[in-house]
């Protein structure tokens, strides 16, 4: 019995993941809740020697099936190692891409097959499935725009053409059209605040659940 609520933010390079988790752990944390904090591909020892791969510009040759298996065996490692063993303790999930960046970059991002790569994650995601996704939704071009102005370097996957980022993004929709209960669309072509504000209501119901077993507790 998973315990804890697994919340999972996707959107492409640039649409504001990590800032919105921070701000949204930082506001669960203030309420009392217990909150962990984590990435993929990451997120453990094994996964971000392999996000080192992965993200590496000079890893040129990587083939797309490879590419997705490395991030497939990073998952596995995080899901076993961290997600799981945290969500049976009662903890509330904040992770940093999962699945549906698989799903959006290799299957709509580099047009390998959507049912192919959902079969080599299987093993991987071993059933967990998020309680809640929340989709960044973002004009392209404009997310690699705001990273190359924070000043950090521009990783293997962010180096590729706007186009690709232009399918990934719309890959993302594509997906939530799939299962529409299980995601929450955010516009974030906004203030960091506004989107916070609609991050929250997003999640009321999820934390509504939580924040009652925790008072009954
Ligand atoms: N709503 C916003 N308006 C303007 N700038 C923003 C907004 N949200 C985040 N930023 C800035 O844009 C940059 C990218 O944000 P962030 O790192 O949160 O995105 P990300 O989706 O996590 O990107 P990546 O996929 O590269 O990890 C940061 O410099 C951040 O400060
Ligand atoms: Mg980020």
């Amino acid at each position: 019995m998973m315990k804890g609520k697994f919340i999972v933010f996707e959107g492409i390079d640039g649409s504001g993941k990590t800032t919105q988790l921070k701000l949204l752990g930082d506001q669960l944390q203030q309420q009392g809740l217990p909150v962990l904090y984590t990435r993929e591909p990451g997120g453990t020892r094994i996964g971000d020697a392999i996000r080192g791969i992965l993200l590496n510009p000079a890893h040129s040759e990587l083939v797309p099936r490879a590419e997705a298996l490395l991030y497939a065996a990073a998952r596995a490692q995080h899901v076993a190692q961290v997600v799981k063993p945290a969500l049976a303790s009662g903890t509330i999930v904040l992770c940093d891409r999962f699945l549906d960046s698989s799903l959006a970059y290799q299957g709509f991002g580099r047009g390998m097959d959507i049912g192919l790569l959902e079969s080599i994650n299987e093993p991987a995601t071993d059933g967990l499935v998020p309680d809640l996704t929340i989709i960044l939704s973002f004009f392209t071009g404009d997310g690699i725009d705001r990273i190359k102005r924070s000043g950090r370097p521009i990783d293997r996957i962010e180096r590729e053409a706007g186009t690709f980022h232009m399918r990934v993004g719309a890959g993302y929709l594509t997906l939530a059209q799939r299962d529409p209960g299980r995601y929450s669309i955010i516009n974030a072509n906004r203030s960091e605040e506004w989107v916070h504000n609609d991050i929250m209501a997003a999640l009321e119901g999820v934390l509504g659940e939580i924040s009652q077993r925790n008072n009954r507790a």
